[in-house]
């Protein structure tokens, strides 16, 4: 196949509120190059504020999530060009994982293959994890001689045990989507062909929250992980007037549905929108 252009490199479908984005090189098993990753922030900052979006999922072409930096175009053809190249191919990648850590909405991520190095940023970068209980996950780095760059060694450390983490980046050997989420990489595994309507529930249940509450809650629970509990106990409360700035409605509605009309349980569901 001949090279695919930038914009070809990602592939949406918005359905019933919900986005699909995808790594679109399957023949490439979805490695990251500089032009992935310029189309996957402009694609993503277009879908933020979109009205018809309230759940963006990310997921893969093919057999792959994504098999990590392009060694060919990501790494090798900048490291020809010099530093200033290599820079701007890091910030390309980072900047889109960095707006997605801090999307508006809420995201998903549907790990049906392969996932690899730096593919763990784009899967920390997403608020809830699914995968299939085949996919395979891997820090690769350790077996072509280089250490797992570009965010993947914190979040291994954070997002798994100390010794999980060592012998996973030390060793260079796969987990599967059972193990990963055993070890909190992702939230669960399901059977491959159970994925998508898994994730389509998922997605579902986020549709019926309040956005505002949503878009706050993800916020504070990645802010508060790096806080003290007075710091973050502050940061919670001004986190939460801020939030009323927004929908200063919403909790009355449902406090109303819950005392008044006793139409809902806040503890068994959503209220009505
Ligand atoms: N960078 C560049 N090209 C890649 C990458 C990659 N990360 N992954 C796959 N490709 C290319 C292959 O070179 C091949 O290209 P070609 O058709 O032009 O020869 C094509 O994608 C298909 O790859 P195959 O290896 O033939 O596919 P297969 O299904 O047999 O294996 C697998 C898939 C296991 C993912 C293998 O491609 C692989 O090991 N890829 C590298 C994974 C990796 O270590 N990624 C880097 C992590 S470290 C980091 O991201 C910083």
């Amino acid at each position: 196949m001949s090279e695919r252009a930038e914009e070809d490199t990602v592939a949406v479908t918005v359905d019933r509120r919900i986005a699909w984005v995808s790594f679109n090189r399957p023949e490439k098993r979805n490695c990251m190059s500089p032009k992935l990753n310029r189309q996957m922030k402009r694609v993503i900052e277009e879908l933020e504020f979109r009205d018809d979006v309230g759940v963006l999922v990310l997921k893969g072409e093919g057999t792959s999530w994504s098999a990590g930096m392009d060694l060919k175009e990501y790494f090798r053809e900048n490291e020809e060009k010099g530093l200033g190249a290599i820079r701007q191919a890091q910030r390309e990648a980072y900047g889109w994982w960095e707006r997605l850590r801090w999307l508006e909405k809420p995201t998903v991520a549907m790990v049906n293959g392969w996932c690899f190095g730096g593919a763990y940023g784009p899967l920390f970068a997403c608020d809830l994890a699914v995968a299939a209980e085949d996919a395979q996950f891997g820090l690769s780095e350790i077996n072509w001689g280089i250490l797992p760059g570009g965010g993947a060694s914190k979040i291994i450390a954070e997002l798994t045990g100390f010794r999980n983490a060592m012998y996973h980046a030390m060793m260079g050997e796969n987990v599967d989507g059972r193990k990963a989420a055993e070890w909190g990489l992702v939230n669960e595994a399901v059977p491959a062909d159970r994925l998508e309507a898994r994730v389509t529930e998922i997605a579902n249940v986020l549709l019926g929250k309040n956005p505002d509450a949503l878009r706050a809650t993800k916020w504070a629970i990645r802010r508060v992980r790096e806080m003290t509990y007075d710091n973050a106990e502050e940061y919670l409360i001004r986190a939460q007037e801020a939030a009323n700035f927004f929908d200063s409605e919403g909790r009355k509605e449902a406090t109303r549905q819950f005392i008044d009309d006793k139409t809902f349980k806040p503890g068994l569901g959503a209220y009505d929108l």
